[in-house]
């Protein structure tokens, strides 16, 4: 078994970042800047907003936060976006999802520009993708295909199965998953909450990338001897022996282990990497649009 280090890659990618934009401000250029919405109160998008303004930090980017309470109405949120893709000094920035119920998150998120959508969820990025165009890809599939190129994983003709069909994660890794390429060109298949006898899907993988949210949910007799394991999953969890919260993948981690050639822990397995790509995908904004 061998682990798939999304701590130290992503450490790698944002080094060579830093140095990219050390090199733009040495040339007298503006430094790439990202701004996040954030509307509401919910810890886990707190945490993730906190920790994308820290990287921006980290690299050099210029970093704005723009907090807003869960009373905000659609039309003041749609104002603020509206204001953010006229902002002739920003190069991208995203909206944190969930949204509170009152408003529309498809409305919001068509209301980026696509230039400055730096998550990739505006349906021409989404379309771009699916087409195999150069766009803004969303950061966790983005950040899972880095890892299976830089680990040299062979991926081609092998068996993908992807575990969830959300928009952010699931449809898209499959997408990307069956494109052409070396670290591609998998025959793909999305199970979801509608499949049937999961475990023969599972069972058959050569690569199993899930995204479900559901603690421990792979366990070690639904996969093959020398299995691939993505775990995209953050589960919190309550851990009683340390009387504290913890965070668990999708995937049984310790009984999964020995059966697989390569496996993402969590934490420190797919997490880091999605919060790299976001740079990566600021950093495509700024090259486009600021030179
Ligand atoms: N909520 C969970 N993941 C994401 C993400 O990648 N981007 C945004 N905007 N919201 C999220």
């Amino acid at each position: 078994m061998k682990l798939l280090d999304g701590i130290k890659l992503a450490k790698k990618t944002k080094k060579n970042i830093r140095q990219k934009v050390a090199n733009y401000v040495t040339e007298g250029k503006r430094a790439p800047h990202l701004a996040a919405v954030l509307v509401g109160e919910d810890p886990a998008s707190n945490a993730y907003v906190k920790m994308k303004i820290k990287d921006c930090e980290e690299v050099g980017f210029k970093s704005t936060l723009i907090k807003k309470d869960a009373d905000i109405s659609e039309k003041e949120l749609l104002e603020i976006v509206h204001e953010l893709n006229e902002n002739k000094e920003l190069d991208g920035y995203i909206v944190q999802l969930p949204l509170p119920k009152h408003i529309n998150e498809d409305k919001i998120l068509q209301a980026i520009d696509p230039q400055k959508d730096v998550d990739g969820f505006h349906p021409t990025n989404v379309g771009k993708m699916a087409l195999g165009l150069e766009t803004f890809l969303p950061a966790t599939p983005f950040g899972v295909m880095r890892l299976l190129e830089d680990y040299d994983i062979a991926t081609s003709g092998k068996k993908c199965v992807v575990l969830g069909r959300s928009n952010i994660v699931g449809r898209p890794m499959s997408i990307l998953m069956s494109q052409p390429g070396k670290h591609a060109n998998s025959t793909v298949t999305i199970c979801h909450s509608g499949t049937k006898n999961l475990e023969e899907f599972t069972q058959e993988a050569d690569i199993i990338i899930s995204a479900i949210g559901k603690p421990h949910f792979l366990t070690s007799e639904m996969v093959k001897e020398g299995v691939i394991i993505i775990d995209v999953g953050i589960n919190r969890v309550y851990d009683e022996s340390k009387k504290d919260y913890k965070l668990v993948g999708d995937v049984d981690f310790e009984n999964i282990k020995s059966k697989a050639d390569y496996i993402t822990p969590v934490p420190g397995g797919v997490g880091p990497m999605t919060r790299a790509m976001l740079l990566e995908n600021t950093l495509l904004a700024y090259k486009r649009f600021a030179q």
